[in-house]
């Protein structure tokens, strides 16, 4: 064993036995107070020493860059959206070892999101059950915080790329959710080296049904002309995430809808509504409304990531139950260019991101 990898060893074992414990039972065992404290402590400490840690850039520099739509990815582990919903952690995610953060998702308008609790862990099951609904302070706010920092896309202010994650306000009208994306975008776009249209939320009513023939080619059409509208000359890239629970054949449709309207890649997958992951004392939580992640969805993702990878061009981010390093080789084996975490990142803590980084 080098002396890197007895580093990352000792590192997921000091997570998992003294931090992961500690951090669990914090806060009476409230998943989502625990989380808001994490992110608002991460916010406070702003840049975090890589020498210190020795989880950034040196792990990173193994491999050469990745470039992807045309952005040059320093690594190719990022953090997933709906960690950090309102940027408030953006400036520690570089030094925690991530070559990319995927902010938001924000909509136009702040909004609560649903009523409390909405967050349940699976621990048996390595998974999360939520039902967010979209949480946030609004695509202004989180424009105002970039802008505080001097972001602006390719400037790498924060040290590496920012993508920004766009839904659907909930109040707006499924009849009005392009103008609602249309929002978000024009205040964010100058700021986001890409932005990810997100219509496979389980938890906004009908936010899914953007995912289906016609309503999909008026979102993204729009979105992709408005990117050209605002900037000609350097345009953002747009990503597509999309659910799990598509049939081939639905996702088939939005492949083929994607590519007509420029859409650059996607990002396969979000949340699930399927329960037949969860095991033991966790199937009391098949009834909870939301969607779950972390091992229960690894096998679906990256089945879908290696769909998209066949039959397209375009290029993915797979992201799904990613909680080893062998977990993203195999999504990376399957034909994602880059991964994102959530589930994996709150059960392994940073070691997880410097196994993957080492993967070479
Ligand atoms: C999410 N996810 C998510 N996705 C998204 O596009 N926008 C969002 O706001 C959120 N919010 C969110 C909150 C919580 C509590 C969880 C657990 C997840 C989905 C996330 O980005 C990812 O696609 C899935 O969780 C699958 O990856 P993991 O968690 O298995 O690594």
């Amino acid at each position: 064993m080098t002396g890197s990898e007895a580093l990352t060893r000792g590192l997921l074992a000091g997570y998992q036995h003294l931090v992961r414990p500690a951090l669990f039972r914090a806060r009476g065992g409230d998943a989502e107070k625990i989380h808001e404290d994490m992110i608002q402590a991460l916010g406070l400490v702003g840049h975090v020493p890589q020498p210190v840690l020795g989880l950034g850039t040196a792990a990173m520099a193994r491999r050469s860059s990745t470039l992807v739509a045309g952005i040059d990815f320093p690594g190719r582990v990022g953090v997933a959206a709906g960690l950090d919903k309102n940027g408030v952690a953006a400036r520690a995610w570089a030094g925690l070892g991530f070559g990319f953060a995927e902010l938001g998702t924000v909509t136009a308008f702040g909004q609560p999101g649903n009523p409390k609790p909405r967050v349940f862990r699976a621990r048996e099951s390595r998974g999360i059950v939520n039902r967010m609904g979209f949480n946030n302070e609004g695509a202004t706010a989180l424009a105002e915080r970039l802008d505080g920092w001097g972001v602006r896309r390719g400037n790498r202010a924060l040290g590496i790329p920012l993508g920004i994650s766009l839904g659907k306000t909930k109040v707006t009208p499924l009849e009005d959710a392009v103008e609602d994306y249309l929002t978000s975008l024009r205040l964010l776009a100058d700021k986001a080296d890409y932005v990810a249209i997100n219509i496979s939320s389980p938890n906004t009513p009908g936010l899914r049904s953007l995912q289906d023939g016609e309503a999909l080619r008026e979102l993204v059409t729009a979105l992709v002309a408005e990117t050209r509208e605002l900037d000609p000359s350097d345009q953002v890239p747009v990503f597509v995430k999309v659910a799990p629970d598509l049939t081939t054949e639905a996702l088939d449709e939005v492949l083929a809808t994607c590519v007509e309207a420029g859409v650059r890649g996607m990002i396969a997958t979000n949340t699930t509504l399927a329960r037949d992951g969860l095991v033991g004392q966790d199937r009391s939580l098949a009834t909870e409304a939301g969607g779950l992640s972390g091992a229960p969805l690894t096998v679906r993702s990256r089945e879908m990531v290696r769909h998209i990878a066949e039959t397209t061009d375009l290029p993915v981010m797979g992201v799904g139950g990613i909680m080893t390093p062998a977990d993203a080789q195999a999504m990376f084996d399957a034909g994602a260019s880059l991964v994102q975490l959530y589930t994996g990142f709150i059960y392994h803590g940073p070691a997880l991101v410097r196994g993957i980084n080492r993967l070479g």
